[in-house]
């Protein structure tokens, strides 16, 4: 961030009160998810680090979930309720209580426009520390149908045309209005005042923002911005496209951190995950939220992740299942169909095959043999297994927690275990075994004459 930004003041209005009919959803449209974040969420956030120390967000009339919303995302923000849909400038007017306190900067935002960069308001910011009062974002619009137009002359903004306002020479301009402003706060009330709703909609246009600055003798300007940064979100065939865009970003972040993806675009990321250096993700990797993954470790083909640590050097999959809370120690091992739970698994132990571990933590090298099952479930609670350093559990066994296996202790293969194990001993709790000789020949031919 420039300097002379960055000592500015910044209020940002995030404009949050869309219809969104057109997501055929019970869920407000700015709830929708993108990379595992709401996009109202991923506004706020680009907005706070663009520097605006308050934040206002418009909502719509009895939209609680939103405002609940904005309060987990954004603790500090101030929410406002437009109760009457009549335009933009109106919207931004519904946060004036905001906008009564002195501030250098303003900057309005869109909660469906949820692909913009913090670098971009940031952008939009700087004219207005050169003595611009309103700021335009703009971007040359592949088919500019539908867009706002930003109309220049001489190399200065004089308005900006919505496309039911304008003619057909103005029509030709492929200058669009993205949505977004930047105004001076000086200046922002007695600008949004002046606005009137003489139009096509009967609206109140944030867009006359331009005009009604030039009319009382005021510098004006334009950035730009590229056409898929500022995409709006109105059906899902959109909230795929912009989720499309995000996929592509943190993919090439993480890449350019460092880390190989075997087929990137079968990966899904989330927007908080963490992949170290020399991490090689396999094909068909999905990772929720709250993923870290430390260097040069390994992500097998088909493995999905949510709210789970993978240490340095560790190997994950194909076919794993990570679920919140699961934790692995450098070197750890999770192999095939395998699922772990809330659980911790320390330097270098290993549960390659066929295994539930839940509510537990595993000592450094302990070996969980294939079919392993930690029951932590009595269908009202639920209980932790402790298994020790060292210990080595034989294949399709039961640990009905809690339960605790002592370091360096063997745990026969198919055993049941209900009592706590002492280190170094050896459990067997399962049928002894008995061979009855020539049994099989004799029954055969039994069968045979009958
Ligand atoms: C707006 C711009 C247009 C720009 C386009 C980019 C205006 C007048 N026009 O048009 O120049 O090219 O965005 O997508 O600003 N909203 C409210 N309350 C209202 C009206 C709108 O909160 O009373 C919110 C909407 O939820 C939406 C945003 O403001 O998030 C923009 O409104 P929308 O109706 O989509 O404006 P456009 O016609 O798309
Ligand atoms: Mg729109």
């Amino acid at each position: 961030m420039p300097n002379e930004t960055k000592q500015r003041t910044c209020l940002a209005i995030v404009l949050a009160a869309g219809e969104g009919t057109r997501m055929k959803s019970r869920t407000p449209k700015v709830m929708h998810r993108i990379a595992g974040r709401t996009m109202l969420a991923h506004v706020l956030a680009a907005v706070q680090a663009a520097g605006s120390q308050r934040i206002a967000v418009v909502v719509g009339p009895g939209r609680e979930d939103v405002a609940e919303a904005v309060k987990l995302a954004a603790p500090g923000a101030e929410v406002f309720v437009q109760e009457d849909r009549l335009g933009t400038a109106h919207a931004v007017l519904a946060a004036r209580e905001a906008l009564q306190d002195p501030v250098d900067d303003v900057i309005v935002a869109y909660a469906d426009t949820p692909l913009v960069a913090p670098e971009t308001f940031t952008a939009l910011r700087g004219p207005l520390a050169q003595g611009a009062t309103v700021v335009a974002l703009g971007f040359r619009a592949e088919n500019p149908t539908g867009y706002g137009r930003l109309l220049v002359e001489d190399g200065r903004l004089v308005a900006i045309r919505e496309e039911k306002d304008a003619d057909e020479e103005e029509r030709r301009v492929r200058l669009c209005n993205a949505g977004l402003m930047a105004l001076a706060g000086s200046e922002a009330i007695a600008i949004l005042e002046g606005i009137g709703n003489d139009n096509a909609k009967g609206e109140y246009y944030l867009t006359d923002a331009v005009a009604a600055a030039i009319s009382r003798g005021l510098r004006t300007a334009v950035v730009e911005a590229e056409e898929v940064e500022v995409q709006g979100v109105n059906d899902r065939v959109q909230l795929a496209a912009a989720e499309q865009v995000m996929q592509k970003r943190l993919r090439e972040r993480a890449m350019r951190e460092g880390a190989t993806f075997l087929d990137p675009g079968s990966v899904y990321l989330s927007f908080d995950t963490v992949i170290g250096r020399d991490v090689v993700i396999e094909p068909q990797v999905f990772f929720g939220p709250g993923v870290v993954v430390e260097d040069e470790a390994v992500i097998h083909a088909f493995s999905h992740l949510e709210g789970a640590h993978v240490g340095r050097g560790a190997n994950v999959g194909p076919y794993a299942r990570l679920r919140p809370g699961a934790r692995l120690g450098g070197k750890a091992k999770v192999g095939n169909f395998v699922e772990i739970k809330n659980a911790e698994l320390a330097d270098g132990a290993k549960v390659n095959h066929l295994t539930y571990i839940g509510d537990a933590s595993i000592g450094a090298g302990a070996n969980i043999g294939a079919g392993t099952i930690t029951c932590n479930y009595d269908g009202f609670a639920k209980h932790r297994t402790v298994i020790g350093a060292r210990a080595f559990i034989g294949s399709n066994s039961a640990l009905v927690a809690p339960v605790t296996i002592g370091e360096g202790a063997f745990v026969g293969s198919g055993s049941v275990v209900t009592e706590d194990v002492p280190a170094d001993a050896l459990a067997v709790a399962r049928g002894r075994q008995q061979n009855k000789p020539g049994w099989a020949t004799e029954f055969r031919s039994r069968s045979t004459k009958k």
